[in-house]
């Protein structure tokens, strides 16, 4: 019979008619009694849907799961949970994260669980998986889905949602035909995977490896490559090893294990996306994480990784360059990583890494020489922004990263898609673009649309960048000089529902600072004239989301579901 110790044994364990009603109905797959006899039960939480393409592989990796689960003596029990497509979902995939997190966590907490592999790929899967995990804190390992094999298109390597915006700007500006524009779509997207530019996919993928929640090469073999498979497989065996070592969630995502992946993610060149997922897990297991630790842990920490949006090349280049390992290792060497952080596979972060092999230094180039210098996170702070904001200087124009413009104000997405190819839109290169009600509550869901496209009267005069701030998100894949997660929100009432076009606006990133050149008594009188804007809905989940999102700076969790609640075995309903 089950070990008493287990939580599977409180459902596998038992005798009489709650016994036979655990197993007997497991056993119409085929399941022999055997498999109750105590064995750790590990569940596979799978976000396969044909729905979110980028995990559109996930039956067969979870095969690869089960498979090592066995092997280790383990019995596992795959189940699904909500899965969030980047592409496909409306108004963004963001607003279901936490929606997602829940599933996550009470399925978990709920069934007969007593460790868990975490199948992630596309953007948001990652986040709400590890949020929900952490919420229960069982012995749990991550497994990505992996990166897309490259996209080629005519001989140029083209990179999920990189050159989705150039080649969309093309098009706008004439310079390719539409039937180039739907080839270029087929050559992008060639394999299974999630977007293969360092994008948040391939961000939160490397985040899993850096904070040890996943097994080394997690980060950058492709979907398609064999080793995808076989980290699948290890992580299924080992799985089986933590459950019997009890090695909890939290006992790997340590404050050491977050200070290791910012600095990670600095390194990479990595999504402003992973500043609100990592704070927002780190809330769950209870680390206290917020901007200022991004902003001061980011400095001094240089782009290595010449990735695409920031530079050439695509995780399949950056996987046979030998990957994050690569990376960490070259932290590790400069004095910039907790070497002692524990990881997944029960070896520490730096025994991971230490000899990995860079062998490729034109895509990932050494500290010393290193892509870009010191780019990390900038958090900026100022009267339009009290709570904070970010810009990513890796993927903004230097010469931008200190700027005064007047402000070309648009209200909402709409207003900004209704006037921005107005040719009576007063607009220059100098100007200064604010985008309002694009945050947590305003989209709500806070969407990536940060990245304002810039006028085809702009682009065709060859300008591609201009100042963009707004309290929306960015797609890892995109890039600019975008000042997003303005906090709080204009939603929320936050100082940027108070500009005003033709307001000078002042960027000083060396500074960190975001500057409204508008007086304390007209913002006043401003704030006394500022209405709400009405909820876009007053039912269902997207009130309950309204009605308790936490800000940008806070993670975007809602408020009820920072923290845990831990493994305790729910009370059954026999
Ligand atoms: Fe899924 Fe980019 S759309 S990772």
């Amino acid at each position: 019979m089950a070990s008493r110790k287990r939580r599977s044994a409180q459902w596998f364990g038992r005798e009489g008619k709650m016994g036979f009603i655990y197993r007997s109905w497991v056993k119409n797959r085929g399941v022999p009694q055997d498999q109750f006899d105590g064995r750790p039960v590990i569940g596979i939480c799978n976000t396969y849907s044909e729905l979110t393409p980028c995990n559109s592989h996930f039956r067969t990796l979870a095969e690869h799961v089960k498979t090592g689960v066995v092997e280790a003596g383990g019995f596992p029990l795959e189940f699904p949970v909500m899965s969030l497509g980047e592409t496909l979902l409306r108004p963004t995939a963001m607003l279901y994260r936490n929606l997602a997190s829940m599933d996550v966590e009470e399925s978990i907490r709920g069934n007969p669980i007593d460790g868990v592999v975490l199948l992630m790929g596309c953007d948001k899967t990652t986040p709400s998986l590890v949020m929900g995990a952490s919420s229960v804190d069982l012995p749990t390992i991550g497994v990505s889905g992996g990166p897309m094999l490259s996209g080629w298109y005519r001989g140029e390597r083209i990179g999920s949602g990189t050159n989705v915006w150039s080649l969309s700007e093309q098009l706008r500006a004439g310079e390719i035909t539409r039937e180039e524009f739907h080839e270029a779509e087929t050559c992008m997207h060639r394999s299974h995977g999630h977007c293969m530019t360092m994008g948040t996919a391939s961000t939160m993928a490397s985040m899993v490896e850096a904070l040890g929640l996943g097994l080394p090469g997690n980060a950058a073999y492709p979907a398609v490559d064999a080793r995808r498979n076989v980290i699948a497989r290890m992580a299924g065996r080992r799985i089986v090893e933590m459950v019997k070592e009890d090695l909890k969630l939290s006992r790997i995502l340590t404050r050491e294990a977050f200070e290791n992946a910012i600095r990670v993610n600095a390194a990479i060149g990595g999504s402003t996306n992973a500043v609100i997922h990592l704070i927002a897990i780190a809330r769950r297991i209870g680390v206290e994480l917020n901007l200022d630790d991004w902003d001061k842990l980011g400095r001094g920490v240089h782009t290595l990784v010449n990735l695409m949006p920031n530079g050439k090349y695509l995780m399949e280049d950056f996987c046979y360059a030998g990957g994050l390992p690569v990376v960490i290792r070259e932290l590790g060497e400069r004095g910039l990583l907790h070497r002692d952080a524990l990881t997944a596979n029960g070896r520490t972060i730096w025994d991971n890494s230490k000899d990995a092999r860079n062998d490729n230094p034109e895509v990932i180039m050494p500290f010393a020489k290193p892509f870009k210098r010191d780019t990390g996170i900038a958090v900026l702070r100022g009267n339009l922004c009290p709570d904070g904001a970010l810009i990513k200087p890796s993927a903004a124009t230097p010469r931008l990263m200190k700027h005064k413009g007047r402000a070309v104000v648009f209200e909402d997405i709409e207003d900004f898609h209704r006037r921005i190819e107005d040719p009576k839109l007063d607009i220059d290169e100098s100007c200064v673009m604010v985008l309002k009600n694009c945050g947590p509550k305003g989209y709500p869901g806070m969407a990536e649309v940060g990245n304002m496209a810039l006028p085809a009267k702009i682009l065709e005069r060859g300008i591609t960048d201009m100042v963009r701030i707004s309290d929306a998100r960015m797609s890892g894949t995109a890039y600019g000089t975008v000042v997003l997660h303005v906090a709080p929100e204009s939603a929320a009432g936050g100082p940027l529902a108070l500009v005003k076009e033709g307001d000078e606006i002042e960027l000083d990133v060396g500074r960190r600072k975001l500057h409204l050149h508008v007086s304390d008594a007209e913002l006043a009188k401003r704030r006394a004239a500022w209405k709400k804007p009405k909820p876009h809905l007053t039912r269902g989940y997207w009130k309950l989301y309204v009605d308790h999102v936490n800000q940008a700076s806070d993670g975007a969790d809602l408020d009820f579901l920072v923290g845990k609640s831990g493994a305790a075995v729910p009370r059954d309903n026999h």
